[in-house]
């Protein structure tokens, strides 16, 4: 599965054109931009069964897709529809509102992850047309659907929703009821004029039918026994159920009817010709499923980054300058936050420095408190935090809020606290991170601070377009192939008492960060310097065979290097990560040169590094002891 959409992501962009920069083959981006996995989980059912508690307990296991609201729709015996949905995680919701009691055996159900419009029980799916006979789950993002939102109101329709995807019930009713075309025809009519990537349900109450169709996010039908049958985000959805599933491509569309379930037929949308897929058998447990073909979400998520990366650095535009505005008129401005995040604050803050010759003050959340006098109303604080529930960012965001200054978040989770306190935020757009270790997000955190230091110099669009040539740079630094040369490394080091990490410049908070990821998930002592600082006191600690990881690139290659000298000769074991190696390096990770993206691309090996370690010494990656995703405590 892992292999199958990495190869599905490599034809799309090799399908898109190719461009090469220095050695590296880079893959254009396609104009309509690229096919990412935005997630938000789905699970419809059309069977003999109640669907109500089939419905709940796959929303329970997509929630690791999408948690800011959820909902259930079912036609009842009759052809109405009875829908449940609201703000918050599946539970609280099923507690609140009693999702069991709706009835019917034919129902769709959706786990949001919000990317269109805030979290509000209106922009919770299912979404209905105005005519209440069209019902939609979606996942994705519908980039044209402001000019079809335009059209439908020139026919009359009306929306209640910041979503772009109630415009899907209502572009289907209008084939229906102005156009005249029957429901599986005026869903191939509506999906063909989408642009953008979904994955979409959609059932009809009169003719009780249930029509699923995908385009670049994913979406697999589960073929039960006695004509039950299931369409989900992922497989865990209805694992319980059945293992046989048929994989859909883009394209597909499966048409369910219920008074005939002992049948399904597949068309394809863009042609509107019959396609025949294979039933497969899965051998996996949920648990299993869930992470596809990775047995820990760390990995899964390292992984992922090819995509987040790239997420991240799909802002919309004018939020991003209008920061950036906020930013240059600011008189003093503080970059905040804790753990990672703090790293990717420091990791920015050279190159604020560098590219924009803009000075920022970069300071942990932790101890923002000691510079509360320098607060004034034309202060600007940026706080970066993933969950935006941060005690420690909270506590430093409403003592600058008292002081009267802007405040802008960079956060992950939309409607968290830290996004409800701030002025303007910008989201990292990762999904949701299971793994208490950040790692998808750390990188999406720096891409995000590159775009704006990038846009403060008077150069976005070549932001842009670094980040964008960064993706094949990602693809391959989290390949099997780097993946196994890196357990190599693991191997040397799992019986290691200490590891030393060595960076300059930015590359000196990847160092932080490259110490916090090791020591934090395997638990072997882990410590970052400054190169400079080796011989203010670190050099004492290295002897024979002490290991020593040196980040390097070209703007700092001299003076790393020579540090790294002073190591190799007192016996140290010099890991060199960087563009190139030298002989003194006994073991070499390479990473090729991205200038101002160094951080961003270097740090992925050792997030690798750091993982195999944890399973080598048979920690859980995942879980690591002491630690919690979210700190809310003092
Ligand atoms: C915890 C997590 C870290 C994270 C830090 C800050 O310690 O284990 O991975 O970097 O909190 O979290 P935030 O959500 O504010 O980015």
């Amino acid at each position: 599965m892992e292999n199958y959409s990495r190869r599905i992501l490599n034809a799309a962009f090799f399908l898109a054109g190719i461009v090469r920069r220095n050695t590296i083959v880079i893959y254009e981006r396609s104009p309509k931009g690229i096919c990412f996995f935005i997630m938000c989980g789905i699970i419809a059912y059309a069977g003999t069964e109640d669907a109500a508690p089939i419905l709940l307990e796959g929303l329970k296991r997509l929630e690791y897709r999408g948690y800011d609201s959820a909902g259930i729709l079912t036609i009842n015996g009759g052809s109405q529809f009875e829908l449940k949905k609201d703000v918050g995680k599946v539970l609280e919701i099923h507690l609140k509102v009693n999702l069991l009691d709706l009835k019917g055996t034919i129902g769709i159900a959706h786990t949001r992850w919000a990317t269109h419009g805030g979290v509000t029980r209106r922009n919770a799916h299912p979404h209905v047309s105005n005519n209440g006979k069209i019902a939609v789950i979606h996942n994705g993002i519908i980039e044209n659907y402001k000019d079809l939102k335009a059209q439908l109101e020139s026919e009359g329709f009306h929306f209640y929703s910041e979503t772009d995807t109630e415009v899907v019930p209502n572009l289907i009713e209008y084939w229906m009821r102005i156009r005249g075309a029957n429901f599986v025809q005026a869903a191939l009519n509506s999906f063909q004029s989408l642009e953008g990537n979904f994955a979409i349900v959609v059932i009809d109450g009169d003719s009780k039918t249930m029509i699923g169709s995908k385009n670049g996010s994913p979406l697999v039908l589960g073929v039960g026994q006695d004509r039950n049958y299931f369409l989900a985000s992922d497989i865990p959805a209805f694992l319980d159920r059945t293992k046989d599933v048929v994989y859909l491509y883009d394209g597909d569309t499966v048409v369910i009817t219920q008074q005939e379930t002992d049948r399904y037929e597949i068309l394809d949308f863009r042609t509107g010709k019959k396609v025949e897929r294979p039933v497969q058998s899965v051998s996996w447990d949920i648990e299993h499923a869930a992470k596809g073909e990775f047995d820990h979400f760390m990995l899964k998520e390292i992984s992922e980054q090819v995509e987040t990366i790239q997420r991240a650095a799909s802002q919309d535009r004018q939020t991003i300058e209008e920061i950036t505005a906020r930013i240059r008129k600011a008189r003093g401005v503080f970059l905040i936050g804790c753990g990672s995040s703090y790293h990717a604050c420091l990791s920015a803050s050279y190159l604020f420095s560098k590219l924009a010759s803009f000075h920022i003050n970069t300071v942990l959340a932790s101890e923002f408190s000691a510079y509360e006098d320098f607060l004034k109303e034309d202060t600007l604080v940026i706080a970066v935090t993933q969950s935006g529930e941060t005690i420690d960012v909270l506590d430093a965001i409403k003592t600058a809020k008292q002081k009267g200054c802007q405040i802008i978040s960079i956060v992950n989770v939309m409607g968290s606290s830290a996004t409800q306190f701030a002025d303007a935020s910008i989201f990292l757009n990762a999904g949701p991170e299971v793994s208490v270790l950040s790692t998808k997000t750390y990188t999406a955190q720096l891409a995000v601070l590159t775009l704006l230091a990038f846009s403060l110099a008077g150069k976005y669009d070549e932001g842009v377009r670094e980040l964008k040539y960064l993706w094949n740079v990602v693809y391959n630094l989290t390949s099997q192939n780097m993946r196994t040369r890196l357990k190599q490394l693991a191997d040397r080091l799992s019986t290691s008492e200490h590891i030393f990490v060595l960076g300059r410049g930015s590359l000196y908070a990847t160092a932080l960060e490259a110490a916090l990821k090791v020591k934090e998930v395997s638990y072997i002592h882990a410590e970052a310097f400054a190169g400079g600082e080796l011989k203010h006191g670190p050099i004492s600690l290295i002897g024979k065979g002490t290991p020593v990881m040196v980040f390097v690139s070209k703007d700092t290659e001299s003076k790393i290097l020579s540090n790294a000298m002073e190591v190799k000769s007192r016996g140290g074991y010099l890991i060199g990560i960087g563009p190139s190696a030298i002989d003194a390096f006994d073991f070499f990770i390479k990473v090729p040169e991205n200038e101002e993206l160094n951080p961003i691309s270097q740090i992925i090996p050792i997030q690798i590094l750091a993982y195999q370690l944890a399973v080598i010494l048979g920690h859980d990656p995942d879980r690591p002891r002491n630690l919690a995703k979210s700190v809310t405590v003092r």
